[in-house]
């Protein structure tokens, strides 16, 4: 299979809450674990910054489907092309909250990768774009774990 891999940057529309970003995720992983697709999202009140890694065709329409959701617009594609090997190959999709835990990790992170300590991630070249979500990944596990303590909190309430 070839395999690729995709990175935008769009703005968010109107700022989700954790809630819907947690079962926007769950629902997300789902799918894209049925369609091979790999990656992770990057966020924070204002931006967006997703990686998509996958079958050509697969991330191709996941894109589009994507780029019709009315949560976001302004969409920037920062680079799509072929890739020998995932760099997210551990998730089905994972995200993380800039403006979570442990901000001096962020922040080295943002300004190793992105020469600025604010996220404009539609300002990144596509090497930046991928060293920068390469390096928020290390922050994931923590974020996960508040995500699934989230979720549990959403099933218990529903
Ligand atoms: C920033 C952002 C990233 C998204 N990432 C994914 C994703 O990786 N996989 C996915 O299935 N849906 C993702 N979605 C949700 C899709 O845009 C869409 O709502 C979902 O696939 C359902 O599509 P449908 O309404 O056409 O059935 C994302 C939405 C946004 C706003």
């Amino acid at each position: 299979m070839r395999l690729i891999r995709l990175i935008y940057a769009s703005r968010v529309t109107t700022p989700m809450g954790t809630g819907d970003m947690v079962r926007m995720m769950h629902a997300a992983s789902e799918f894209n674990r049925g369609q091979g697709i790999t990656g992770m999202l990057a966020f924070d009140q204002a931006s967006f910054l997703q990686s998509l890694e996958g079958g050509a065709q697969a991330v191709n329409s996941l894109y589009h489907r994507i780029a019709r959701d009315p949560r976001h617009q302004r969409m920037t594609l920062l680079c799509c092309g072929e890739v020998v090997e995932r760099e997210f190959a551990d998730w089905s999709m994972t995200s993380l909250d800039i403006c979570g835990t442990n901000s001096s990790a962020r922040v080295g992170a943002l300004r190793r990768c992105h020469g600025m300590a604010r996220f404009e991630p539609s300002l990144l070249r596509a090497e930046s774009a991928l060293c920068l979500l390469s390096a928020l990944s290390d922050e994931v596990l923590p974020a996960c774990l508040d995500a699934s303590l989230e979720s549990d909190a959403i099933a218990r309430a529903a």
